[in-house]
């Protein structure tokens, strides 16, 4: 199942560190020796989900879903193990070697070849562009005030209005039918015959953050529909995973992302010297493209158009920012254009001051209220203000809340301390309600000790006694020569133990270590789990000699009990003599035994 060498996955694990990589993704915060944050596999109030940071291991005490970098990734991105490990070696700057399983190097040959063809594609259309067939394609590009410039950067090319010049044109470069129909740029029409599917669109190619080619946009030049045709969802192109102008923004020596909507308001702005706008391609903003915005910038700037549509991608998008913690302002255009529109129209002068004037998430709140509660009565002043003093509860900076609070009282004609008191107040309430579930979310916390570790679906008893061995012994490898002559190996019944117990009793006895979270990476997210869970519960014991003395106690227990009912079994279906006699020997034995231990 890991086509890749065993140091390669460490050296991976160990170049990923785990609260980092699951800080992209949710709000940890730091409380006592780890990190405590709202469980991303669950939907939770108070938070169970825990990070260990020396360990490096995360668990949720919840859903009791767990385990290292590699099963947090491979759950939350839905991704296998070798999926999982090329996302976490990209993300380190770890060059894979080539796999070990032929699936695996298919998987990544189709990929390269989408981008090679991909590549060859975009030169072709840039090319058009150019030639004597492209014309009117420049001139409507030219007309859009694109400059030659601008077109160059970001390779906008044209696919002329024929069937199959692309194909043909592939063909001959020697790609092969088959990568012309999975990359999306050829169809098959209903004669079986391979036809381009941009035809007559000025094409713009979308570039995936290190500059691959990964798909493409095509616009009609006229008011014809559909206005984009874009390319299908490949194994290299999900649109809910790239931005568009991603690659070159993230080169901009501003630390800020300004998000718009169109391609065009990308290119338009590019062209005004604002090299760090991007666009959603088309859809609402995903997590996914969240996290990539955080973790290229210091702030983001929502710019949708100001129209409703617009307004409702912006309180989306606000919504998944602030999901993930980060630092957003909104700008608003004036007269619903679109930044294309009032940069063509105004001049990028007064477009970087709009970016000034961008507004806090509070304010735009607060400006989405007042556009609910007209202040021109007082019971709808009073609602306005009451969820103006409900905004201010939740911020945190309390320079912030004083500006606004100054702002209010100025506008509306109320006292700053009779604000200040409002929000005293609601804070005073919020905090004796937290008070409450935190005492409850502690209780549940305590529920996941030894005690009450429950047995899992098709867990039977021994095996969880045999987890707790293995935990142990992890915990504590001194203990390593007290357990090797008295539980085996082999005596395991759970397959996946028995070979954990192998390698463990191996490493102990020649004197090594064994560490746990590395090897957990070798097991499936489920498996990881429990035995994170078991050492969780095992983390607090004080006297592990004594513990380990139950656990194998039990153990004997369990194994003699085992093979009594199988002499018994085998004693119903026996009728030599002989042969019984013997079996009856060893069963009295066995009882002994157990009275024994
Ligand atoms: P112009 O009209 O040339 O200014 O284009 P624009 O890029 O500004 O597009 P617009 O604001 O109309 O739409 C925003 C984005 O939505 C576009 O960039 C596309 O990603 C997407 N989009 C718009 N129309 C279509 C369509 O007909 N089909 C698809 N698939 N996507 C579209
Ligand atoms: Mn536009």
């Amino acid at each position: 199942m890991n086509y890749y060498p065993d140091e390669i996955i460490e050296e991976v694990r160990l170049n990923n560190d785990l609260v980092e990589v699951v800080s992209e993704y949710i709000r940890l915060e730091r409380k006592g020796g780890g990190y405590f944050g709202l469980c991303p596999f669950h939907s939770e109030k108070t938070p169970s989900f825990h990070v260990e940071p020396v360990k490096q291991f995360y668990y949720c005490f919840g859903c009791n879903n767990g385990g290292n970098v590699y099963h947090f990734i491979m759950n939350i991105e839905n991704l296998t193990f070798p999926d999982a490990l090329r996302l976490l070696a990209d993300r380190a700057g770890i060059v894979l070697p080539e796999p070990d399983n032929r699936e695996e190097q298919e998987k990544i040959r189709l990929r390269k070849s989408i981008l090679d063809i991909n590549r060859a594609a975009a030169r072709f259309f840039f090319s058009c562009l150019a030639a004597e067939k492209g014309k009117e394609a420049l001139k409507y590009l030219h007309n859009r005030g694109l400059s030659n410039r601008i077109i160059k950067r970001f390779g906008i090319g044209y696919a002329p209005n024929e069937w199959d010049l692309l194909s043909n044109f592939l063909l001959k470069e020697g790609f092969d039918e088959s990568i012309l129909i999975q990359s999306g740029l050829a169809i098959k029409n209903k004669y079986d015959k391979l036809i381009d599917r941009f035809r007559g669109r000025i094409m713009f190619p979308i570039f995936d953050i290190r500059g691959n080619i990964v798909a493409f946009g095509g616009r009609v030049m006229d008011d014809s529909l559909p206005k984009y045709i874009n390319s299908p969802e490949t194994p290299c192109y999900s649109k809910g995973r790239e931005l568009f102008g991603m690659h070159i923004a993230k080169k901009s020596r501003e630390k800020k992302l300004l998000i718009v909507e169109g391609y065009m308001d990308v290119i338009s702005l590019h062209q005004a010297g604002i090299d760090f706008a991007v666009a959603p391609l088309g859809t609402a903003l995903t997590s996914m493209q969240g996290r990539m915005l955080k973790k290229y910038s210091d702030e983001i700037i929502l710019a949708y158009d100001s129209d409703t549509a617009g307004q409702k991608a912006t309180e989306r998008g606000l919504e998944v920012l602030n999901n993930l913690d980060c630092r957003v302002r909104v700008l608003q255009i004036p007269d619903g254009k679109d930044p294309d529109d009032f940069i063509r129209k105004n001049g990028p002068e007064k477009f970087k001051m709009l970016i000034e004037r961008a507004i806090s998430l509070l304010e735009y709140k607060i400006s989405l209220l007042k556009n609910m509660h007209s202040p021109d009565n007082e019971e709808s002043k009073l609602k306005f203000l009451n969820g103006v003093a409900d905004l201010l509860t939740k911020q945190e900076n309390f320079l912030e809340r004083e500006i606004i609070i100054r702002k209010i009282s100025r506008n509306y004609n109320i006292t700053e301390d009779a604000i200040h008191a409002e929000v005293e107040r609601r804070l005073k309430q919020k905090q004796r309600k937290e008070k409450t579930t935190e005492f409850y979310s502690a209780k549940k916390e305590l529920k996941g000790s030894v005690k009450t570790y429950k047995v899992g679906k098709n867990e039977g008893v021994r095996v969880r006694y045999e987890k707790m061995l293995l935990a142990l012994l992890c915990r504590e490898n001194q203990l390593y020569h007290k357990v090797v002559n008295r539980y085996e190996p082999s005596d395991f019944c759970d397959e996946n133990l028995r070979k954990m117990a192998g390698v463990l009793y191996d490493k102990l006895g020649t004197g090594n270590d064994f560490l746990l979270e590395e090897y957990i990476s070798k097991l499936a997210p489920e498996i990881a789990s429990s035995i994170i869970h078991v050492s969780k519960t095992l983390s607090n014991i004080d006297e592990p000699e004594k513990a380990l003395e139950d656990i194998l106690q039990k153990l004997e227990v369990l194994k003699l009990e085992e093979e009594k009912k199988d002499i018994l079994m085998r004693l119903k279906n026996i009728s030599n003599v002989e042969e019984k006699k013997q079996l009856q020997k060893q069963l009295q034995s066995i009882i002994r035994k157990i009275a024994n231990v």
